[in-house]
């Protein structure tokens, strides 16, 4: 699968998005090295804190799944009602912590833009000097 591909899996997954508090629609589709694709979106709750984000939806599906290998991310977004996408989504901190559990530092980060054009970032990019098991082994 092409980055390009993977980016319209997010943004067919962001179509799902419950998101009637922000409008912010976000989705994420998640490559394992196995080649298996799993798809989230953001899920919001009127008590706010439950809100869950795209990244994290597609990588607890996964895990739940028993997958355990991760390739790449692909992340896209919108303001609902909008057809163009904003090119601000950046994955928030605990996504990126979330990431960083079950990830090394390689994995990709891949943020569509529009249609055609995405920019790219590695895990230790986003989240250097990041705090993980080794720290309390
Ligand atoms: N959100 C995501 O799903 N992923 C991101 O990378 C950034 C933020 C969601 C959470 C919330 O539902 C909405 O976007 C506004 O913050």
């Amino acid at each position: 699968m092409t980055e390009l591909e993977l980016c319209n899996e997010a943004v067919k997954a962001l179509e799902k998005s419950y998101s009637p508090y922000s409008n912010y629609c976000v989705g994420a589709a998640l490559l394992c090295k196995n080649g298996r694709l799993f798809t989230g979106c953001n899920i919001e709750n009127s008590a706010y804190s439950p809100t869950v984000c795209a990244e994290r939806t597609a990588f607890f599906k996964a895990i739940s799944e028993g997958e355990r290998e991760f390739a790449k991310i692909a992340i896209a977004a919108k303001k609902s009602g909008e057809n163009i996408f904003n090119d601000t989504v950046s994955p928030c901190g605990v996504c990126r912590q979330v990431m960083a559990e079950f990830c090394n530092g390689d994995f990709e980060i891949i943020i569509a833009k529009n249609n055609s054009e995405f920019s790219k970032f590695t895990l230790s990019e986003l989240l250097p000097c990041s705090f993980g098991i080794d720290n309390i082994k």
